[in-house]
């Protein structure tokens, strides 16, 4: 069967941009920007995207366009014989499932407050009766349920139509509304009396803050924050690499990507955090910052109920791209694996998928007693963990590594893939610093980062166990390098 191509170039970019462009950056970032300084924190997040980010893309990308296969058989494709390297495929799927499985539950909220915002239902309510509101919705398990199969239904609706048709058709309309909207609400919120104090927050770094959070913490943040919005680590990009052809080289791509991700995580703070200054609201409110504050903001804001309503959409928007890639690759991998056609491995992705979101949705009512990460917490916390603070960052070690070691599939052959076709290329002298720096540096903050955390955050009981599972994964993944050395050729 002939693999999916791509119809254009600007395809590529918006869909994979739509699959960077998530949660990550309208729900995650502008309050994580908050809690950790400002703008000393987006320096540090721009740093790491650098750095790390942009490489760990190139490599998937590379990874994918060379063995023209999903995660499932990417590295079966590639690795020298004898070698283990394809286990990292578990890391992939799993990720990419339990993405999903928490993603699914907030994209039915943001479907539910676009509904909710265009309808008046945000009009004069007060910072507690917003509360209650969002409160009501999650403890609400029919509610819940609804919005999580509306979004497995639809997502499956749009893979089910075909890549071309279907995902990067789809994808495209719904990046350029995105941006669209976007640009319009930034420029109303900049605009608001009293929303210069909060873009000099948002502009002006405040070391002192980083001190108060902890640098350890601050760098932990940045770094899973910067794996996140983008995208990598589980190879969802992957899967939009074997879809390309050899027409640009893949460094330019990684580097527009970014870029985009980027410019709409900056000016969805833009949105943000201005007109929570002018409201006199903290803008370090947490994750309930978009469904609690926001709505009591649009209510005080003259024609709050318009950017009320499309401020939801875009942000629905953005999650859904996300879902509908995610849901591409997990459509693409049972292909590969099973040699399904794309219907029926729809039809599958679709069931399991509605199932596997049962438990952060029961997490929020009927077992809302489960609280694995300390007090207050929820499964959708621990699914997010795993995914974020875990499975990225190993992930994308992997991905390093396998693109730089001689046992893995090469740097040779690796620059080679980057490198086909026009545009910006990757140069020689990085080989040091991807094979060395960027492993270091990954493995450094994780451990540094995971400790702190539990430190600071969860009861010290919990320490020594979460700890003991960081270095479980970790030696799994470094299990990989050691593993080929004793059967390579
Ligand atoms: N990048 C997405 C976001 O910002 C999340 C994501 C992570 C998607 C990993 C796929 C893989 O919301």
């Amino acid at each position: 069967m002939e693999r999916e191509k791509f119809g254009s170039r600007l395809g590529f970019i918006l869909v994979s941009a739509g699959c960077a462009i998530g949660l990550g950056n309208v729900w995650k970032f502008p309050y994580l920007c908050g809690a950790n300084g400002g703008a000393a924190f987006i320096l540090i997040y721009l740093a790491f995207l650098l750095l790390i980010g942009i490489p760990v893309m190139i490599c998937e990308f590379s990874v994918g366009r060379a063995s023209r296969r999903s995660v499932a058989g990417c590295f079966d494709m590639l690795q020298p014989a004898g070698t283990f390297w394809h286990t990292h495929k578990i890391i992939g799927i799993v990720g990419c499932y339990m993405l999903l499985m928490f993603y699914t539950s907030v994209a039915g909220w943001l479907i539910q407050y676009t509904i909710k915002g265009f309808s008046g239902a945000f009009d004069g309510i007060t910072a507690e009766a917003s509360g209650a509101m969002f409160s009501a919705m999650v403890t609400d398990l029919p509610g819940m349920l609804a919005g999580c199969f509306a979004v497995c239904a639809i997502s499956v609706l749009v893979c089910g139509l075909g890549f071309q048709k279907g995902v990067e058709k789809v994808s495209k309309f719904m990046m350029i509304a995105l941006l669209a909207i976007m640009i319009i609400l930034a420029i109303r919120s900049v605009f608001l009396p009293g929303a210069m104090e909060g873009v000099k927050f948002y502009l002006i770094p405040d070391f002192s803050k980083i001190e108060e959070v902890g640098l350890g913490n601050v760098l932990y943040a940045a770094l899973s924050q910067a794996f996140f919005t983008l995208s990598i680590g589980i190879g969802a990009m992957v899967i939009f690499g074997s879809y390309l052809n050899r027409e640009r080289s893949l460094a330019g791509e990684a580097v527009n990507i970014t870029l985009l991700d980027t410019f709409v995580a900056l000016t969805s703070g833009f949105i943000i955090i201005p007109a929570c200054f002018s409201f006199g609201i903290e803008p370090g409110a947490g994750s309930g910052l978009v469904f609690v504050t926001l709505p009591n903001i649009f209510a005080q804001m003259a024609g709050g109920r318009l950017i009320g309503g499309f401020f939801f959409l875009f942000l629905t928007f953005a999650a859904m791209t996300t879902v509908i890639a995610v849901v591409e690759n997990l459509v693409a991998i049972n292909m590969d694996m099973f040699h399904w056609k794309r219907k029926q491995s729809v039809a599958v992705v679709g069931i399991l998928l509605f199932i596997l979101s049962l438990p952060c949705v029961f997490g929020f009512s009927i077992w809302s007693g489960v609280q694995p990460l300390g007090e207050g917490t929820c499964i959708m916390d621990l699914e997010d963990f795993i995914v974020s603070n875990n499975l990225l960052p190993l992930g994308s070690l992997g991905y390093i590594l396998f693109c730089t070691c001689k046992n893995g599939w090469g740097w040779q052959n690796f620059i080679q893939e980057a490198n086909a076709g026009k545009g910006m290329k990757l140069s020689h002298a990085l080989r040091g610093y991807m094979h060395y720096g960027i492993p270091a540096l990954i493995i450094l903050i994780y451990l540094k980062g995971y400790y702190d955390w539990f430190y600071t955050y969860a009861p010290m009981k919990s320490l020594a166990v979460w700890m003991g599972i960081a270095v479980l994964l970790l030696v799994f993944v470094l299990y990989c390098v050691f593993a080929k050395k004793k059967t390579a050729r």
